[in-house]
């Protein structure tokens, strides 16, 4: 049995599970499970990713402090790493983001600082505008997910390979969410090297401006939506979203409603933005007409959506039952 010396070296190697009571047309579907990671979701790789490359840049130094704009998966990897190398953290989260996760990230030992949700990029409230203003005024390293290529190279270097090995090489399309890129870029570069075939496929919540750029090249304004972590208003600095060749808008009674399908049918509790993918990944697969094999992502734990996604009471409030 193998021993881990660090929690850091615990990141990665997930598990991959067939989907097996639930209608996949003529498709074999498969999750590779994410939530598995010690921080409790796919961020967990990114986060060892982005501050080993910060580090042997000099860009990160011994007593610096970390600041990074995220949905709170990335603060929860980031929480991970920096209070083993002992770097202080700063979070700057977005209101809509679940409480679980903001006491999740204090109890790490984040500074949490709260902005609006309300906003779009380019207002000083945005947490991505908010974050960097903060670094600029206090000399903080700016971790910066949207823009950095470590987050890519995560994904390419180790996601990527362990999905390829895990299907023995026999793979016909994956499907995953943007929220900053990282993962369709990475996962999707490295399949694609590997069969040029591959189908690459974007989960993405109704109200964002990915689906109607990848399926009809539109340009649309932003609305919103309540998965966590998934969904743009803006296309990312690293993330080749042309990749994509396909997508789906998926609305959130659908996202959310098959986030609790999934735990009832095949016993794994998965975030909100996992039933997004889930719910665009079925669709996938009950539309083919022959056998494939299909990867999505359980990309974070639903422990951490208690309040809300396995919440009856909340899920009425916002009429998704
Ligand atoms: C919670 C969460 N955050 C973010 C993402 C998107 O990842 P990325 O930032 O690599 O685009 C996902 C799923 O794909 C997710 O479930």
């Amino acid at each position: 049995m193998n021993v881990y010396q660090n929690v850091l070296a615990m990141v990665g190697n997930t598990p991959m599970l067939k989907v097996s009571n639930m209608d996949t047309g003529p498709c074999e579907l498969y999750l590779k499970l994410e939530l598995a990671n010690p921080g409790g979701s796919i961020k967990d790789r990114i986060a060892v990713e982005m501050i080993a490359a910060a580090e042997a840049e000099g860009k990160l130094k011994p007593g610096d402090t970390i600041i990074e704009a995220t949905a709170g998966n990335t603060g929860l990897g980031l929480a991970l790493v920096a209070s083993s190398k002992g770097y202080p953290l700063k979070i700057v989260m977005p209101d809509k983001m679940s409480q679980e996760k903001v006491n999740n990230l204090r109890a790490m030992g984040a500074e949490v600082v709260m902005t609006r949700s309300d906003v779009q990029k380019g207002h000083p409230e945005y947490y991505q505008d908010m974050a960097a203003r903060l670094a600029e005024e206090n000399g903080y390293f700016y971790v910066n997910q949207f823009e950095n290529a470590a987050n890519v190279e995560a994904h390419y270097n180790s996601t990527g390979p362990e999905i390829w090995q895990q299907m023995d090489g026999n793979l016909d399309a994956f499907v995953c969410g943007v929220g900053s890129g990282g993962t369709l870029t990475g996962i999707g570069r490295y399949l694609r090297e590997q069969n040029s075939e591959v189908d690459l496929v974007l989960a993405d919540p109704a109200g964002s401006i990915l689906e109607p750029l990848i399926n009809r090249n539109e340009e649309v304004e932003a609305g919103s939506w309540l998965a966590e972590g998934i969904g743009e208003d803006f296309v990312p600095k690293i993330c080749e979203i042309k990749l994509a060749n396909k997508a789906y808008a998926i609305d959130d009674k659908e996202g959310f409603n098959t986030a609790r399908e999934v735990l009832k049918q095949e016993g794994i509790m998965v975030g909100s933005s996992s039933g997004y993918l889930i719910a665009a990944a079925l669709r996938y697969c009950r539309e083919q007409t022959e056998a494939k094999r299909v990867v999505t992502l359980a990309c974070d734990t639903g422990n951490r959506y208690l309040s809300k996604l396995f919440n009856d009471e909340w899920m009425r409030s916002q009429d998704l039952l």
